[in-house]
């Protein structure tokens, strides 16, 4: 299996730039998915490495080949580049019926008559298609016809799998059902796996690494962990996570060790960074925590910021409980287990501790430092 090297890579629409400079090296065997908002770019990049679209500039390597470079004029058409495509629409072949449709790209490889048949229902077993061989398309729910976009791909053993959004036209359970088949796919063939999606659950659950975009440039490149526990700036923080994680401003009132930072929003309890680095005093900063890193006390507790209960939304294992900071009113999310926020009730007076973290510089955006994880894993 090859691995990827994107570098350099520039793609234009008119006065549009849906991927600006665009760096991104992928290892042999990996599951990265590219993952941000509408419109940042994701889709542009997938074509461009699938070679359905053009760039402007840059080069595509898969392994030693060369699949493009503006530079030496090299742009290998899409059948010649040793990839599997799934799409968010399906495209199977409305004449062909499941079977035949699976079998289609067998045909072509000079396999018998038997080993195509016993791959195609190997394939279909795995996804479980059994019993729809007979079936065409226009007979198939759309998540039938997703999996046997998905069993048409990988039956013939591509190197290189590019995914764009291939499961967002299904319902909620079956998409869990399918990121488990994809997972166990991905884990039995080993391809390189290039996978688009807006659903960070998705990207958390699947990838070995996440590039998280934004206006066609990556902001960060990690680990499902690095991108959630530490990310690389404001914009990462922010997009991770769901409900969306709660961010403060504040001032670093001393360097430290320990770091002592005070919340612009109640400058009268002080966040102690035992485990920081010395931060520059006087900083604007912005500080993230995570809804389920917030602790909560019912009773007054020291180093904890006053609250009121707003509301709590129990989700069945978990609950999402929203409160207000007293006495300025801004909101604040927690998340945790249902039975250790069943005490709470809405207009309730609570205490809040921000248990781990991370600071961003204000003005940049930029990640300084994480407290709280223990052991630490990576980060600034
Ligand atoms: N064929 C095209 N012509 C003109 N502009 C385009 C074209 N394709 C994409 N764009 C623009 O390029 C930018 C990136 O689009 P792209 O489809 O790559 O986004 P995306 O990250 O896949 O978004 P989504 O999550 O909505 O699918 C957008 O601003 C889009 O409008
Ligand atoms: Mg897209």
């Amino acid at each position: 299996m090859p691995d990827i090297a994107i570098r350099g890579l520039v793609k234009r629409f008119g006065t549009v730039v849906a991927v600006k400079d665009l760096d991104l090296e992928i290892t042999t065997g990996e599951f990265v998915t590219l993952l941000g908002p509408s419109g940042c770019g994701k889709t542009t990049t997938l074509r461009c490495l699938a070679g359905l679209e053009e760039p402007d500039t840059g080069e595509i390597f898969f392994g030693d080949r060369c699949v493009f470079s503006s530079t030496r004029g090299v742009i290998v058409p899409p059948g010649k580049r040793g990839i599997g495509l799934v799409f968010q629409s399906y495209a199977l072949w409305p004449h062909m019926t499941v079977f035949q449709n699976v079998a289609f790209g067998l045909s072509k490889k000079g396999l018998s008559r038997a080993e195509i048949r016993a791959r195609v229902q190997e394939m279909l077993a795995l996804l479980g298609l059994n019993g729809y061989e007979g079936r065409y398309p226009s007979e198939l729910s759309g998540g039938q016809q997703q999996r046997v976009a998905l069993a048409r791909m990988v039956v013939t053993q591509p190197e290189i799998l590019l995914f764009d959004e291939p499961l967002s036209n299904l319902d909620a359970k079956l998409r869990m059902t399918l990121r488990a088949e994809l997972k166990r796919l991905h884990g039995e063939i080993g391809a390189t796996t290039v996978y688009v999606t807006h659903d960070q659950l998705e990207a958390l659950t699947l990838s070995t690494r996440i590039a998280v975009m934004k206006d066609g440039v990556v902001q960060q490149m990690g680990t499902p962990q690095e991108v959630y526990h530490f990310p690389g700036n404001l914009f990462v923080a922010e997009f991770m996570g769901n409900p969306t994680t709660n961010l403060f401003p504040a001032v670093v009132a001393s360097a430290g060790p320990p770091a002592r930072v005070a919340l612009k929003w109640n400058p009268d309890v002080p966040l102690l960074l035992p485990d920081s680095k010395p931060l520059p005093e006087g900083a604007e900063v912005v500080v993230n925590v995570r809804p389920e890193d917030m602790g909560f006390s019912v009773e007054p507790r020291a180093g904890y910021l006053p609250a009121t209960v707003y509301a709590t939304l129990p989700t069945g294992a978990e609950c999402i409980t929203y409160g207000r900071l007293t006495p300025g009113g801004e909101e604040v999310v927690l998340k945790g287990p249902s039975e250790e926020y069943a005490c709470l009730s809405p207009n309730q007076p609570f205490w809040l501790g921000l248990k781990r973290g991370n600071v961003f510089d204000a003005r940049e955006g930029t990640l300084v430092t994480s407290f709280g994880f223990s052991p630490r894993k990576g980060g600034a």
